[in-house]
């Protein structure tokens, strides 16, 4: 009998074309973006394989429930949003799609920072508005990057993507990482590394890009905030809890520090609305994998995941079940 397959979002479909010839695979029915936590936990008994969505909580019960189930095969590089630690217990295997989402998320990490830096969201609002701005040479300024210091909190391949970036735009990189990276990798980028207090002091520009954990959660809050230089920018394209937004708004008030480009948001998929009356804070819905490449891309990646994991082929692995 076939494997049994369950897509928890109504996806671009190439990506899955192999693994909807090798296995039957169900995706939510035609006009329904995605099934329900209640859907899936009624049906994922008679699945072998569930394919989640970053925002698709999968729990303990939902896996006790997952009678069948071998494989969860999230749809991200982040894996925040299932218990990865019961999956281990109940030998379920746990993957990502750790390669497709960097670059397009170092590009969006880069867009929030030059559209804050120079204002380009805030005067295209504006523009809109006949007599709404007005033109001179000490109007509307910005701030250049060439010769800033940006500190990249989380250097994986999402904070060294967008090292690059920075680089290019002439700026000096400081880090901050659980581990040090070699001395090779940091000579690449010329990147000095920090604790986290001292790169929040020097840095003109703060970009968190670590995953979600118990010990990433609210790495910038109120004492992170104060130790920041004035009119520093923020930008997360991580995930929302990483920074607590009542101190970024505290920050923001106070002129503590001078924007942020958040494509991610404390409470969900929504910012709160304080966050939404400063000029100087670009909002994106969590655009990091927005593209029509990187969701084909990662498509491909979970299916391969789920394929190769039957098949016995190399798999992005979450956790160790010793197999
Ligand atoms: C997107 O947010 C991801 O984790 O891949």
């Amino acid at each position: 009998m076939k494997k049994r397959v369950l897509v928890t979002y109504n996806m671009l479909r190439p990506g899955y074309s192999e693994l909807e010839e090798k296995y039957d695979v169900t995706f939510p029915p035609e006009g329904r973006e995605s099934f329900t936590y209640d859907e899936v936990l009624a049906m994922i008994g008679e699945y072998d394989a569930l394919q989640s969505m970053f925002n698709f909580k999968v729990d303990e019960p939902l896996m006790q429930a997952g009678r069948r189930l071998k494989i969860i095969s999230n749809y991200a590089v982040g894996f925040d949003n299932i218990d990865v630690e019961a999956a281990t217990r109940l030998k379920i295997q746990v993957t990502n799609t750790p390669h497709q989402v960097t670059e397009p998320t170092a590009d969006q990490a880069l867009g929030l920072l030059l559209a804050v830096s120079r204002r380009i969201s805030e005067m295209d609002r504006r523009l809109r508005i006949p007599g709404n701005v007005h033109v001179g040479l000490l109007e509307n300024l910005g701030h250049s990057l060439y010769g800033k210091t940006v500190g990249i909190v989380g250097m994986g391949r999402i904070g060294q993507a967008l090292a690059r970036r920075c680089l290019a735009c002439g700026m000096k990189i400081a880090y901050n990482n659980r581990r040090r990276l070699d001395t090779d990798t940091e000579a690449r980028y010329g990147a000095r590394y920090l604790p986290l207090d001292e790169l929040l002091s020097l840095s003109d520009v703060v970009s968190v890009n670590a995953p979600l954990t118990p010990e990433t959660y609210h790495i910038i809050g109120r004492r992170e905030f104060a130790l920041m230089k004035r009119g520093a920018i923020l930008i997360n394209t991580a995930r929302g809890p990483l920074v607590d937004d009542k101190a970024l708004v505290e920050a923001l008030q106070s002129g503590r520090i001078g924007g942020a480009g958040l494509d991610v948001f404390e409470n969900g998929d929504y910012p709160a609305d304080e966050l939404l009356y400063f000029d100087n804070v670009v909002l994106n819905p969590h655009l990091g994998t927005q593209t029509v490449e990187a969701r084909n891309e990662m498509a491909k990646q979970v299916s391969d995941n789920i394929i190769n994991f039957f098949e016995g082929g190399p798999v992005y692995k979450v956790n160790d079940i010793g197999r």
